[in-house]
């Protein structure tokens, strides 16, 4: 992932009308863009403040994680990013598919800051969000505020 790809990101999804739109799309790029990942979307935050699988790319995914549960739900309530390079060693790992190994999850705020949500991003190859990627995790950082800017 390049730098220039925020802008193609921000262009693809400013003036989308509909968020599920919008999130829909958004992974579609980043799943195009990055190389060496298997899984890229968003879960989003339901009426009683767990999780549900939001648009993605990738395999078939689990469709409900509680807060605190998984990588997912640690990320959202911690509200803060989560890399881990060997998903065997992460207590409580929900595994949606066996073939997975890495994981970064971001959380996903509305404009008030509070968290709505995150976006997960999966590869089979271990270390693929490590310190190595610095800048690659910094440009998926500032993807995910790209989106949260764009929301309506
Ligand atoms: N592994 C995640 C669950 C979602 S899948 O990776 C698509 C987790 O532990 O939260």
């Amino acid at each position: 992932m390049k730098k220039d790809d925020l802008k193609m990101l921000e262009a693809l999804i400013s003036d989308t009308p509909h968020d599920v739109s919008l999130y829909a799309n958004a992974s579609a790029f980043l799943n195009t863009i990055l190389a060496d990942v298997s899984w890229v979307g968003f879960y989003l935050r339901d009426e009683s403040g767990a999780l549900y699988l939001g648009p993605f790319q990738g395999n078939t995914a689990c469709i409900h994680i509680e807060p605190g549960h998984g990588v997912c739900g640690v990320s959202f309530e911690r509200n803060e990013t989560v890399r881990v390079d060997d998903v065997s060693t992460f207590p409580g790992y929900i595994s949606c598919d066996a073939a997975a190994r890495s994981e970064i999850v971001i959380p996903i705020h509305d404009k008030s800051g509070t968290p709505i949500g995150v976006l997960d991003i999966d590869s089979n190859s271990l270390n693929r969000f490590s310190d190595n990627h610095a800048e690659e995790i910094a440009l998926l950082e500032e993807a995910a505020k790209i989106v949260e800017k764009c929301l309506n």
